[in-house]
Formats: structure tokens, sequence, C-alpha cells
């Protein structure tokens, strides 16, 4: 079956530099190249996945400038379809100004343009494509009455809603109560639950605090210690997968996420997908930059052939 996937969110160009440290405030550092690498996490998870088998609409806005284009044909490549993805001529495209330092940890900062302009009624414009999704994708670089809009729909038309909420910030109850799967990292947990996510027991503590937001299933992503999926009936700690060598964590969450809601949308169960996030985002982390770190359908079969059982169900 294939698995229809419409993302409503972020487009950034990502002009990156690499770095020995990250700057301190005030401070200045001398960085490597400039580059310039498509990035936005909506586009990201939009990206990652298409590249796993989704079939994948996009809905956003780029803006009237020489990065736009560069942003759609992006899209085109991996066959995103951004019939949805309107031309702003009043706007800039957004751009993210990211850090990279020398053990892959990042910095970044989002100049949302185009994105911060994406409204409610451009979502009642797309709305085709969200009735038809098995299943959308949200995060927080676009308007928050936007994201409601989207979700409001889907919940509609039975579409399932997984919000990533990145960049973290307080989240109406209303949202939350039509939000299907959460996927935070650990600080953005630490943000929306208010509490500390050091211990595995501080992480438990904080997915079910979450879950007391109403949202039915919870899943934290946690970098090099895996992922915790949290729902009522079980609580489970997903062992990861060790990259090679991590040289840029840009947009591992975006391969997480898009490797999960391919995989889930597809059929697998909850349980079923997330090894395909963490296979995804191990992959991602190995390689530089956002979009172009992501990878094929053929890596993460790869990677989970020689997958644990610790990796591959977790422990309960
Ligand atoms: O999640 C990574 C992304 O965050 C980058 O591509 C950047 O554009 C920001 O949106």
């Amino acid at each position: 079956m294939t698995a229809r996937i419409t993302v409503i969110g972020s487009l950034n160009m990502d002009l990156v530099t690499n770095a020995a440290k990250i700057p301190a405030p005030g401070e200045t550092v001398i960085g490597g190249d400039l580059h310039t690498v498509p990035g936005g996490k909506g586009a990201n998870q939009a990206v990652a996945a298409a590249k796993l088998g989704a079939d994948v609409s996009m809905v956003g806005r780029v803006g009237n400038d020489i990065f736009a284009q560069q942003l759609l044909d992006n899209l085109t490549a991996v066959h995103v379809n951004h019939h949805h993805v309107i031309h702003d001529k009043e706007a800039a495209s957004g751009v993210a100004l990211i850090v990279v330092d020398a053990a892959g940890q990042n910095s970044i900062v989002v100049a949302p343009g185009a994105n911060g302009r994406l409204t409610p009624a451009d979502i009642d414009a797309a709305a085709e494509a969200i009735k038809t999704a098995d299943l959308i994708l949200l995060q927080l670089e676009i308007p928050l009455e936007t994201v409601l809009r989207a979700a409001q729909l889907a919940r509609q038309h039975g579409t399932k809603v997984i919000l990533n909420p990145a960049p973290a910030q307080p989240l109406p109850p209303e949202l939350l109560a039509l939000v299907d799967i959460l996927i935070p990292n650990e600080s953005e947990t630490a943000t929306l639950a208010g509490l500390p996510v050091g211990s595995p027991a501080e992480i438990e503590a904080a997915a079910a605090k979450l879950r007391q937001s109403g949202v039915g299933t919870v899943i934290l992503t946690l970098g090099e210690r895996g992922a915790l999926l949290a729902r009522e009936e079980e609580t489970v700690q997903f062992a990861p997968f060790i990259p090679v060598q991590v040289v840029d964590t840009t947009a591992a969450g975006d391969a997480f996420i898009g490797g999960f809601a391919a995989a889930l949308a597809e059929g697998k169960s909850v349980t079923e997908a997330i090894p395909w996030g963490n296979a995804a985002g191990s992959l991602a982390v190995a390689r530089r930059g956002a979009q172009t770190s992501l990878p094929a359908r053929a890596e993460v079969g790869k990677v989970l052939a020689g997958a644990s059982p610790e990796q591959l169900q977790g422990v309960a």
C-alpha cells in the first residue's frame, strides 16, 4: 500500500558553516566555508518520508528570491508534490543560520520569512491534500493558528495528526487534544513538560506529564539514547542505532520523523515504525547538512537488517 503523507510546515534555505566551537554570547569565532543547503523542518520531514517511499505532499510558502526555486527543485527531485507551496511575492524565503561544531552539534537561528505568513486560509485551500492523506506531519516553524487549523481539518476527515513541537513553545490544550502522536526531542520535552530529562526516571516522568496534556501517544527522541514510547498500555525504551561517526546532527530529528511516519503510513504499527525512525536518524547524523543527509530506503533497510531485539522491539 502506498503511504500518503501531507506535511504542513516550513521550507528554509540553511546557511551553514562549521566552527571548532559554537560562539558564546559576545564572542566571534572563525568558521569554515559557507554552504547553502535546503532545509526547514517541514521540508526536511517531507523529503525524509519521500526518500523512504511515501507519496508526500507539502503545504507551505516560499518567498520572492533565488532560494525559492532551489527549495522547490529539491522537493521535485524526490517527487514531493509542492502544488500547495505558495510563492509569496511580498516576503523572503525562510532562512536558517546554522553553526556546526567539531562534535557535530549545532546551533540554529531561523528567520521565518514566508513561513511566518502561512495562514489558516492557505490550509483551507489545501484541504484536499489533508483529507486524502493517511497522516499529516506538523511542526512549529509556521504560525500556531495555522498548525491548529491543519489539525482541525485532519481530525474532521479522520486523518492522523503527528506533531513535532519544534522549536518548542507552550501549546494550547485545544491543539494537543487534536494530536494523535507527539514527537519531541529532549530539550523540547523539558520545555513542554517543565521537567528535567537527565536520568531514565526523569525521562519517563516527563513523558507521563506530556501524556496528561491529552495526547495518547508520546514518542521522545533521545539522540544517542534512542527513543522512548509512552502510551496508555505501555512504556517502551528503544535502543539507538550507533552511527559510524557523528558529523552533523542537523535534521536528525526530521529524519526520525520522516522515517517513522513513512513506516506508519504504509501500515506498520507504532512499535514497528520507531526503529525506522531511529535508523534514519542514525544515518542522517553521519552526513553533513539537512536534506543532503537524509537516507534512501535501501540504506535504512540495511541498518534494520542488522538490528538487535532491543533496537527492533525495545524493552518494556
Ligand atoms: O531541523 C533542522 C532544521 O531546523 C534545519 O534544516 C533548519 O532549517 C531549521 O528549520
